[in-house]
């Protein structure tokens, strides 16, 4: 039931561009949150209301970050030194430095370096007590042009919602947590699914799929022993028990029949990690040994930038079935993500 005298405030979620509609639904389940139509403003941008505290927000895994939102009517930044502007816009930011106990701050504007954005930085400083630091600052404020005014937008948490804490050890290739919760939502969530996640790298997509809740089998398997460490360390930190780790080489090692029913994998894309002409003997031993090790109603969700081989390989061999294709931006590329069923 929502509070009695509970502000209903305006927030905005930014989110890999290509998950919108997976954090919509995530949101949706979300006690307080209301969802209006035309809530997807931009690629990666998603505005709803709210009635609870910000650092609830924090239980989004599928979002990179949340912001408050307070709009202007202005037709610049230069206006929001008005008298009236300046006095809403100073106690926005106050409220906002409680939702972290953020000391400090900085801005994030095109522009941020004129002379208005340094007036409006004086402003802040003195109304608020917080220390501009413009390269570290914990709060991050965004002035952004919406329409015919401004929106100043304010970080509620001082690192990104995408930064886990149970990250200890980073891989080079490493995946972004928030694309593997996407990735674990959009196979279907079932306990009774033993799931495998063969080249687990550091080890994400388990424990992002470990923390959506119950599987009968959480197996991944690298050949890198220093992949396997670093997954360790981090499946470790977030507490996730029952996940079982080893070293393996999951096209030509010898795998059990029908032993697992979800396949979770980011593949080696050929650019950070492996190389495409690698991949073109890669790609068809995957696909034939996921074929063997999953059960006659296999599921497999795959995150590929080789997207030409990867179609040609399943138009081909006809083992998996595409039940859907979402293009999504993962570190400047934007590789496709498969849910595949047998
Ligand atoms: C793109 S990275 C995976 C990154 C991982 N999702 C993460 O978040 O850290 C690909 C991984 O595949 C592993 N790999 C490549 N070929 C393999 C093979 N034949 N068998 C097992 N692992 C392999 C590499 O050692 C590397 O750790």
């Amino acid at each position: 039931m929502r509070k009695k005298n509970a502000i209903r405030r305006v927030y905005e979620l930014e989110v890999l561009p290509g998950v919108e509609r997976f954090a919509l639904d995530e949101l949706r389940d979300m006690h307080g949150v209301r969802v209006p139509e035309g809530a997807v403003v931009d690629d990666g941008a998603i505005q709803f209301t709210f009635d609870g505290p910000a650092r609830a927000l924090r239980r989004l895994r599928s979002a990179v970050a949340a912001y408050v939102v307070e709009r202007f009517d202005v037709p610049r930044p230069k206006a929001l030194l008005g008298h009236e502007h300046l006095t809403r816009l100073m106690a926005f930011v106050g409220e906002a430095a409680q939702n972290d106990e953020f000391q400090s701050f900085r801005i994030g504007a095109a522009g941020r370096d004129s002379d208005v954005f340094a007036r409006l930085t004086g402003e802040i400083e003195r109304a608020t007590g917080l220390r501009h630091d413009p390269e570290e600052g914990e709060l991050l404020l965004r002035f952004v042009r919406a329409g015919d005014g401004w929106e100043v937008l304010a970080r509620t948490s001082a690192r990104p919602l995408s930064a886990r804490t149970w990250r200890r050890c980073n891989m080079s290739g490493g995946l972004n947590a928030t694309l593997a919760n996407v990735m674990s939502r959009a196979a279907g969530l079932r306990e009774a699914d033993r799931v495998f996640n063969p080249m687990c790298g550091s080890g994400t997509l388990l424990i992002e799929r470990a923390a959506l809740g119950k599987a009968e089998m959480l197996v991944g398997a690298d050949i890198s022993d220093a992949a396997l460490a670093c997954a360790r360390e981090n499946v470790e930190a977030s507490g996730a028990r029952d996940v079982e780790l080893g070293r393996m080489d999951v096209v030509n090692d010898p795998l059990p029949a029908r032993a697992f029913d979800l396949v979770l994998a980011d593949l080696p894309w050929g650019d950070a990690i492996g190389t495409h002409a690698a991949n073109e003997e890669l790609y068809p031993a995957f696909l034939k040994s996921m074929a063997h090790v999953t059960s006659t109603r296999g599921r497999m969700v795959v995150l590929t930038h080789e997207v030409k081989l990867f179609e040609r390989l399943l138009e081909q061999e006809r083992r998996w079935q595409v039940k859907s294709v979402q293009k999504v931006s993962h570190g400047g590329h934007w590789p496709r993500l498969y849910v595949l069923s047998k």
